[in-house]
């Protein structure tokens, strides 16, 4: 995680800064800083928690930097070292000269610090970042060349690193590096960008270059030199990023979630266009690289991913073992790079990620593509270090998302996994004709229905109201929704820090039974379908034992009002897409509790929006 960026050139610096970090700050968002060259010396300006709160430092130094032309800033999520100002980046060796921004974690820092304590190194930081500021201190002292003194650190360095380094005595000159993890370099007339990700740079330029592992750019106004980590110099590969610059708004909603909550139904069009053109045509699906032939011989699918879109994956599996009866595993990245598993040229492996960024999804994909696996990446970024890695991209196109609690991103996951599923279907012939056409019909219905939700907000508003002072909240499900449990749930603690769980509902007597009583809220996902009679059975046992029991379904049965105290409707759906409507609810009662507390609901506490450490 983490954001860095850095400007050379004759634009006044702390502004691009200030707006690069800005868009970046979906990366991170517990301390941030920059570095600027003026006059004689590099001044540093830091400061704890948001970047409005740098901001404000600044406006009290303005004298100092407004001539400034070059500098670098850093967005901060922390891993090692408690979020203090002190442990803001940017850091700097022992007489201040380098300065240095860093994304990523250094593996071997402990081992790096004792070497370097011998030498002389004064830390004052519990960062893993510090090192490599006196790291290349000491090789800068050795060499003066600040190019080389990074070649020669960066050898010395295990881990994950992006790096912009600038040193007082070279006077107009900024490094960049970086190995597993993202950088890239934007150009203008006279002018350098260095950036994590595409949205700090694409104001000012549409011309890049991203960097590969292990190679080093070194940025003058005039120029710019790439070379390998042997010091032999590289041809730039340098291209136009398939960009607009988009004005991040909230376009009156009070918050980016609540907006992307409502960007749902046009999003799910927007993926449909040109793949279902009527119920009768087969699907189309260019982005699957796989021939016919192969998919046909399919007959093992690795589906792995982290978060929400590990809970997308769920719904994955579920559809693709229904529809092309191909057997399915989904794991969470995390997991699946950790141990000995059996993926090979047969499997095809699918990575889910919104960011496209995730360094334990990245790992995954990686290892797997080691073994021979054909990759097929579903992401929100096509232009992302695992759309680089993918045999088959497909892009679900949500549009870019700022709230760190991901909604549209997930609602067009799904999606593409009902294209896939069906596409796969059809090539297989595995699935009934008439409900590939129901499906495909149906699917184009969503829209509306989720609109139909988004115009009767009050009746959610009421529940979350009602329920919002609970400190633990129970979701269960069955089949085709237990992801959903789990989704619902995600959402509620990540931005209410309220201890939601999601179960199984068949689970509930197996344990967690035993947490029910008069103050404990359960919500039974009830959609009508193949489990639905076993759901109202669990959801007997559950009242039984006290709990306040609350419904969101799509059936019409009286009975229901003795069982449940509130009663959440949502238009009738077919039980193998209701994963797409249910959802909906779910994540707007998570909002509005949220909100009713009080709580930061575009940046709760400790995440981010992109994890780009392991
Ligand atoms: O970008 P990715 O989809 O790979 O991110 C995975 C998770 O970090 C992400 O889904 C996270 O769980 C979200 N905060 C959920 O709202």
């Amino acid at each position: 995680m983490c954001g860095i960026v850095g400007y050379i050139g004759d634009k006044s610096v702390v502004d691009i800064l200030i707006d690069g970090l800005h868009q970046l700050e979906y990366r991170g968002y517990d301390s941030a800083g920059i570095a600027v060259k003026c006059e004689d010396k590099i001044n540093i300006y830091k400061a704890e928690g948001k970047l409005e709160n740098l901001s404000c430092v600044l406006t009290t130094h303005k004298s100092e930097y407004q001539k400034a032309t070059m500098g670098i800033g850093h967005i901060r999520w922390a891993t090692h070292g408690a979020p203090t100002v002190v442990n803001a980046h940017p850091h700097t060796c022992n007489c201040g000269n380098l300065v240095i921004v860093h994304n990523g974690i250094i593996e071997n820092f402990k081992e790096l610090r004792a070497q370097l304590e011998l030498k002389g190194a004064k830390f004052k930081t519990q960062t893993d970042t510090e090192v490599v500021a006196h790291l290349i201190a000491y090789k800068y002292a050795d060499t003066k060349d600040l190019t080389k003194a990074v070649q020669l650190a960066t050898k010395e360095i295990e881990g994950a690193y992006a790096l912009c380094i600038m040193h007082n005595e070279e006077k107009d000159k900024m490094v960049a590096t970086k190995r597993n993890a993202p950088l890239l370099v934007g150009i203008g007339e006279g002018e350098f960008y260095v950036a994590s990700d595409v949205p700090a740079i694409i104001k000012h330029t549409k011309k890049a270059m991203y960097l590969n592992d292990n190679e080093i750019v070194t940025l003058t106004k005039e120029k710019m030199v790439l070379i390998n980590s042997n010091g032999e110099e590289l041809q730039q590969k340098i291209e136009t990023l398939p960009w607009e610059p988009v004005a991040l708004s909230k376009m009156g909603y009070k918050h980016f979630m609540l907006k992307e909550i409502h960007e749902q139904p046009d999003v799910i069009r927007n993926i449909l266009v040109g793949k279902i053109h009527t119920s009768e045509e087969p699907i189309i699906l260019n982005e699957v690289k796989l021939t016919k032939e192969k998919l046909k011989e399919l007959n093992r699918i690795q589906i792995i991913a982290c978060g929400t879109s590990l809970h997308a994956a769920m719904i994955g599996k579920y559809i693709i073992e229904n529809f092309c009866s191909i057997a399915v595993d989904v794991e969470p990245s995390s997991e699946y790079i950790y141990r000995k598993n059996v993926t090979d040229s047969h499997t095809l492996v699918i990575g889910v990620s919104q960011s496209g960024e995730t360094a334990d999804t990245l790992t995954a994909i990686k290892q797997a593509k080691a073994k021979g696996s054909h990759i097929l990446i579903i992401t929100n970024r096509p232009d992302s270090a695992m759309a680089r890695e993918a045999d088959s991209l497909v892009p679900v196109s949500a549009g870019i998302e700022v709230s760190v609690a991901a909604t549209k991103s997930y609602v067009a996951q799904l999606v593409s996994f009902y294209l896939l599923a069906l596409y796969m279907a059809e090539i297989k012939e595995s699935l009934d004709e008439s409900l590939i056409k129901s499906l495909k019909s149906d699917l184009t219905q969503i829209p509306q229905k989720i609109e139909q939700i988004l115009s009767h907000k009050e009746r959610i508003l009421e529940c979350a109201k009602k329920y919002s002072n609970t400190k633990d909240f129970i979701y269960v499900a069955r089949g085709i929704n237990y992801p959903t449990a789990l989704e619902g749930a995600l959402k509620l603690k990540e931005i209410s820090y309220i201890n939601a769980t999601g179960y199984p509902a068949g689970e509930l007597k197996h344990g967690p039974i035993a947490m029910l009583d008069e103050s404990m809220p359960v919500l039974s996902i009830l959609m009508k379908g193949s489990v639905y009679e076993k759901l109202l059975s669990n959801s007997e046992e559950a009242k039984a034992r006290n709990a306040r029991m609350i419904a969101l379904t799509n059936s019409k049965d009286e009975k229901l009002k003795d069982l449940f105290e509130f009663i959440l409707e949502v238009p009738d759906v077919q039980e193998l897409l209701s994963p797409i409507i249910a959802i909906v609810p779910l994540q707007l009662i998570a909002y509005y509790i949220a909100e009713y507390l009080g709580k930061d609901v575009d940046q709760p506490r400790n995440l981010a929006k992109s994890v780009t450490v392991e």
